[in-house]
């Protein structure tokens, strides 16, 4: 691979390039959706969860998950052709979907950033557990936590222009992005 892409935020800062893909990854609960809208304006953000929404009236329909995917690809390339910052909320915690996602912004020629929200799998279940209903079950965030603990280690091969890995609460709340200028 390139060079390395491991930059961990010791700080709690972070830049981005202004035309990236960057990728939130983390299990159900982490808090992806908070940090999104903590940071990103809500046009910069796609989500599975919105766009499943937009097509079926539910976050949660996972018949619509191929469909969600299509549209988030389909978006996504409609910015990253004109150098929009763009936020995938997605888990993200399977190699392929961060695999196809990097595909498509090296094709247009930008730089994939991964933001690892890393949080102990016991505090992304208590969360989920008094989250409103439809929520997903906690064997299906175990199965995540499996998923992306057993990729931590080779995340950093995958082609991503810059990782930054966030392993707490606090980390995660502390965070401070900047963009770089264009
Ligand atoms: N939450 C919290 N404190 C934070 C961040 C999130 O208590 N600092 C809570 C949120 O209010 C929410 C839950 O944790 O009830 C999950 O956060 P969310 O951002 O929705 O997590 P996601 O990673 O987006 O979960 P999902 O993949 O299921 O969409
Ligand atoms: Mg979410």
């Amino acid at each position: 691979m390139a060079d390395s892409p491991v930059v961990d935020s010791l700080d709690g800062r972070f830049v981005l390039p202004a035309d990236a893909l960057v990728l939130l990854i983390g299990i159900s609960g982490s808090g992806k959706s908070t940090f999104a809208s903590r940071h990103f304006r809500p046009t910069q953000v796609l989500s599975s969860d919105a766009l499943r929404a937009l097509i079926t009236d539910d976050p949660a329909a996972q018949s619509a998950t191929e469909d969600a995917f299509d549209l988030l690809h389909r978006i996504l390339t409609m910015r990253l052709l004109r150098g929009r910052l763009t936020i995938v909320d997605a888990t993200n915690v399977e190699e392929w979907t961060r695999i196809e996602l990097i595909a498509v912004a090296r094709r247009h020629r930008r730089p994939a950033v991964a933001i690892i929200l890393d949080l102990p799998l016991a505090i992304a279940l208590e969360r989920n557990a008094t989250r409103d209903a439809p929520r997903p079950p906690p064997s299906a965030l175990r199965r995540q936590h499996r998923l992306l603990s057993d990729s931590l280690h080779s995340i950093a091969d995958e082609g991503f222009a810059a990782m930054h890995v966030l392993r707490s609460a606090a980390e995660i709340d502390g965070a401070r992005i900047e963009r770089m200028a264009r």
